[in-house]
């Protein structure tokens, strides 16, 4: 299955602002979450068809510290406090993948900033159906 990418920029933002101050974004700038706790960005996404799922946020940390982000699908925290460790500056994008389930149709999925420094600059998701590739075993 392809990926597909949904911006930052275009998704629903809370407490961040559109930015385009560094280098290496997709799409048309990123979003730079307000240093504060609770600012997040949601994006709605379409599923084919219910099941598990890969989500890739790529984004950037140019500070020294990590900078956590609960993950929520459809309004439940799926994968809390995912780690988004430094990178090398804040034109460097790194990718973090985590595994959610989602339900046929649209669902809204959520990456909030769980301490005052908000969240890492965030480019985009890319969304994959995960598919089993194992025979299974009888
Ligand atoms: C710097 C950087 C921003 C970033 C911010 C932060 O100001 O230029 O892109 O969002 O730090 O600490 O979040």
């Amino acid at each position: 299955h392809a990926a597909t990418d949904y911006q930052a920029e275009d998704a629903t933002i809370s407490q961040g602002t559109v930015a385009g101050n560094h280098t290496g974004y997709t799409g048309t700038g990123f979003v730079d979450y307000t240093n504060v706790k609770g600012s997040y960005v949601e994006f709605r996404v379409s599923a084919a068809a219910t099941g598990p799922a890969s989500v890739t946020l790529r984004y950037a940390n140019g500070t020294a510290a990590d900078r956590p982000m609960d993950l929520s699908v459809n309004g439940t925290v799926v994968a809390p406090a995912v780690s988004f460790p430094a990178t090398a500056d804040w034109n460097t994008w790194a990718a973090k993948a985590v595994n959610v389930t989602l339900k046929a149709g649209t669902n809204t999925i959520r990456a909030t900033a769980t301490t005052a420094n908000g969240g890492p600059n965030l480019d985009r998701i890319s969304l994959a159906a995960v598919t089993d590739t194992q025979a299974p075993t009888r």
